[in-house]
């Protein structure tokens, strides 16, 4: 693994086994967070953004998820190799996770101090407990809620405040990779814009990095060094913001996505909807998963999966650049 990444994931396959059916919910992701900064994860709902983040903390539904196959190297060692003991340590330590309801991450009846001294007991680091104290104190305030509240139970704080305590409870073991889903969705927007600014700034403060799933194209822009768009289980278009945002080439779901093509500057807020449904994830195409919502579908496309064509850091999966390479035009 290349040591200026935290995350590496090679060709991940996971699915979902129910009585019924198999859902092929990721299929041959290829992802890359490098330290200290942060990965916008994009696409539309069903995409398979949770459960990628998922099966980096490997939390995926016990018995009806199962990684299939795939590589994930998470600083410097391989996740699927590791015992539960070891998982239980590097989470919160090494990688903590965000959920879009801060009730997934909180005990309604441990109160918000002592939720957040369990997490950093169990990764002590040769602190002692006065220190714990300390930084159960420092941690809220942070995320600015007065210490004096620790003794509060969750329920005894609003939406954005239990969220607040959410992050401050990722980010006590000061983790090198945060997974923050949706962190915002559930808050209203006023909460949400300080919410996030409140992270980026704690982010750059800790320099951890992070991989953000969202829905707003707005928070993409303001806030990701690095862009991934998901559709179907696979990443289909990656690059630098400025690759996403500025490139000529991109691929027509990205297009759709951003209702033109992407530009820094547009007004492009939210995801625009696209017409038609991702495909049934139970029975997905033989060829290209956008295939039958795409504008520019050509014959191929329903036969063959495309391979994804490189331009430097800038990476599409899409038969109309099938054999263009890096450097061979200008972008
Ligand atoms: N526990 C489960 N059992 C069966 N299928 C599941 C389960 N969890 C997710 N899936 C399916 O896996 C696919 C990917 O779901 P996932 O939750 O990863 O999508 P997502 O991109 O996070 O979507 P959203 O934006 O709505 O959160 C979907 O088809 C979903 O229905
Ligand atoms: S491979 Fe074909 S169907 Fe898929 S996005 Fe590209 S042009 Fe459209
Ligand atoms: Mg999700």
């Amino acid at each position: 693994m290349d040591e200026r990444n935290v995350l590496e994931i090679r060709d991940l396959h996971v699915i979902y086994e129910t009585d019924q059916d198999t859902v092929y919910a990721v299929n041959g992701v290829n992802l890359t967070v490098k330290k200290g900064k942060t990965l916008g994860l994009v696409g539309e709902t069903g995409a398979g953004k949770t459960t990628t983040a998922l099966s980096i903390m490997r939390l995926l539904p016990k018995k009806i998820g199962h990684i299939k196959s795939g590589e994930i190297q998470l600083d410097g060692r391989n996740v699927m190799e590791l015992t539960e003991g070891d998982m239980r340590l590097i989470r919160g330590d090494t990688v903590s996770m965000i959920f879009q309801d801060p009730m997934t991450s909180l005990n309604p009846v441990i109160t918000v101090g002592k939720q957040i001294r369990e997490s950093l007991e169990l990764h002590k680091h040769g602190r002692s407990e006065k220190e714990i104290d300390a930084r159960v104190d420092e941690m809220l305030e942070m995320v600015g809620i007065p210490a004096s509240r620790k003794n509060d139970y969750p329920h005894q704080f609003s939406g954005g405040m239990k969220q607040r305590v959410v992050i401050a409870l990722a980010l006590a073991c000061e983790p090198k990779l945060i997974l923050a889903d949706e962190p915002t969705t559930a808050l209203d927007v006023t909460i949400q814009a300080q919410v996030l600014q409140m992270m980026n700034e704690l982010k750059v403060k800790l320099n951890t990095a992070m991989i953000l799933i969202t829905h707003d194209l707005g928070v993409v822009a303001q806030t990701c060094d690095d862009v991934a768009i998901m559709y179907a289980g696979e990443i289909i278009e990656s690059g630098t913001a400025e690759d996403i945002y500025e490139a000529e080439r991109h691929h027509p779901y990205t297009i759709g996505l951003f209702g033109s093509i992407p530009d820094m500057d547009s007004k492009a807020k939210r995801l625009n909807p696209i017409p038609g449904l991702m495909p049934d994830p139970t029975n997905l195409p033989a060829g290209c998963p956008f295939a039958p919502r795409c504008p520019r579908c050509m014959d191929i496309c329903r036969e063959k999966k495309p391979e994804t064509t490189r331009f430097g850091t800038h990476e599409i999966k899409c038969h109309l650049f099938a054999g263009e390479e890096k450097g061979s035009a200008p972008e």
